[in-house]
């Protein structure tokens, strides 16, 4: 808020993202908030609630259709209201071409080294066009001075910073690509690839989560449009615009909200294994994601075959409790995944469980992240094994769950967040016995180690959390306001 104030004093700020910080769902004729799933919302929520603005999203939840015109707009959160949320509405043609056709069929796939075949279709292209110009109108309409910070969210809305920029050639238009960005030969094989490039190029910034992926977009740019690339400053200069291209690792809010309303770590650990029907002394790894192919779940369920395999001394005092939220389900490869893990843990249940206990707990619905601290809170591993993640937030969120600076990560190498939690066990999620090793290492760590490891990744993310992302993002912002208004005035 002191970086708005200061360096951006009387800037508008606008977030458009494709979900919906706070979802409406119809219970028993009842409307129930929702908090979804998405490491997006995570981040960007505790941003607006400091800063206030507008976010546009897409209205999704099943209560939403029948309040379409009293709440289109919504002053949020609704305890404390801090911004505005102006909602989209969609029909079914343009959700299933623009969000699960080419979002998720097409930029997902093809961002992510999962081996998942990405599917490009015209009618789908046609709706995400299309989707991409509503929102951008909405921008258009909603802003109320001709130069506001817009800070357009992920994969969803590659073409909308230059839809914006032709409308409002005054605007600072910060793009945050939330996934990862692959190499030219990957990217190649998208047939709107330089419709795509220079859609983002409508952006002032362009931020990636590492260095890796920022040079990964330079060199796509360099291969498929005409411009000039500036790579000691990191620049591109297309069509008399200019984007920064910047990495700035995405983070969580500190302390959590959901930190505040958690009872001690022993009152945790009693009830999450009372409740789960888990034995008062069995040690517990826990795992939280949504149901998503990149997440490397039927991995983990096999490192713990694995593992009890290895060392049977685990048998009956080790579980595992994986909490996956249905996502995307109207996608064949979103039910594959879950169908495969569902299968893997009742094969590992089977070879190794016994009367009154199993390897493995998997609970396939959304918790709200005060449920979610809790598991972090109970557990002694939090298992993260992703098969390819552009920061994984959930590794951060158990890392500001533990103030008892305790609790052991193990942590996927092709996760983001292994650049910066180096303290963690970093695994290979496709090498199963690598990953049941580092289970059992995990398991049996001695008390001091954990918690020297536990306090520096601690102090990392307390230090770089989700205020130091935004407030970067926006000094950069500043500076640049602050250069155009003195070469403005020169000329
Ligand atoms: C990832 C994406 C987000 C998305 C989230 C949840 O984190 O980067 O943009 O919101 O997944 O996915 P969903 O499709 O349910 O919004």
């Amino acid at each position: 808020r002191s970086v708005l104030r200061n360096e951006l004093p009387g800037a508008e700020v606008m977030v458009i993202s494709n979900r919906e910080p706070y979802i409406h769902n119809l219970e028993d004729g009842k409307v129930v908030l929702q908090r979804p799933a998405s490491g997006l919302v995570t981040a960007l929520e505790p941003i607006m609630r400091a800063c206030g603005g507008t976010w546009i999203a897409h209205g999704s939840g099943s209560a939403d259709q029948t309040m379409v015109d009293e709440h289109d707009h919504l002053l949020v959160p609704p305890d404390a209201p801090a911004y505005t949320l102006r909602r989209l509405w969609l029909t079914d043609e343009e959700q299933d071409g623009y969000y699960y056709g080419f979002a998720n069929e097409g930029m997902w796939p093809l961002c992510h080294i999962a081996f998942v075949r990405p599917t490009f279709r015209a009618s789908d292209w046609e709706h995400y066009v299309a989707v991409n110009q509503k929102f951008a109108d909405a921008v258009v309409a909603e802003a109320k001075t001709p130069n506001p910070v817009v800070l357009v969210q992920d994969y969803h809305f590659a073409l909308l910073p230059k839809m914006v920029r032709e409308r409002l050639p005054e605007a600072t238009i910060i793009t945050f690509w939330h996934i990862p960005w692959p190499n030219p030969e990957v990217f190649s094989i998208c047939p709107w690839k330089e419709e795509i490039l220079s859609g983002l190029l409508g952006s002032s910034i362009l931020g990636f989560h590492t260095q890796f992926h920022c040079n990964n977009f330079l060199d796509s740019v360099d291969r498929f449009l005409e411009c000039h690339i500036d790579r000691e400053h990191s620049t591109i200069s297309a069509g008399g615009c200019t984007t920064q291209v910047r990495p700035y690792p995405i983070s969580i809010e500190w302390p959590p909200a959901a930190l505040s309303v958690q009872p001690p770590v022993e009152e945790c650990r009693k009830s999450v294994r009372k409740g789960f029907g888990i034995g008062r002394d069995t040690m517990l790894a826990v795992g939280v994601e949504r149901f998503d192919y990149t997440k490397g779940i039927a991995d983990r369920f096999h490192a713990v075959g694995s593992l009890l395999e290895a060392h049977p001394e685990w048998i009956g005092r080790f579980t595992l409790l994986q909490i996956a939220a249905p996502t995307r389900s109207r996608l064949s490869a979103y039910r594959e995944t879950q169908d495969e893990a569902e299968k893997a843990a009742e094969a590992v249940n089977k070879c190794f469980g016994r009367e009154g206990w199993l390897p493995i707990i998997l609970v396939p619905r959304h918790h709200e992240p005060e449920e979610v601290f809790t598991l972090f809170r109970a557990a002694d591993v939090c298992l993260v094994s992703s098969l390819h993640d552009g920061m994984n937030l959930v590794a951060k969120e158990f890392v500001a769950a533990r103030d008892d600076d305790d609790g052991v990560l193990v942590l996927s190498t092709f996760a983001g967040a292994s650049r910066e939690l180096r303290e963690a066990l970093i695994v290979n999620p496709y090498d199963v016995r690598a990953m049941g090793e580092a289970l059992h290492m995990g398991l049996s760590m001695p008390a001091e180690q954990r918690q020297e490891r536990m306090r520096l990744m601690r102090e990392m993310v307390g230090e770089n959390n989700i205020y130091f992302w935004a407030g970067r993002m926006l000094l950069d912002a500043a500076r640049m306001r602050k250069r155009h208004n003195i070469e403005h005035r020169i000329a």
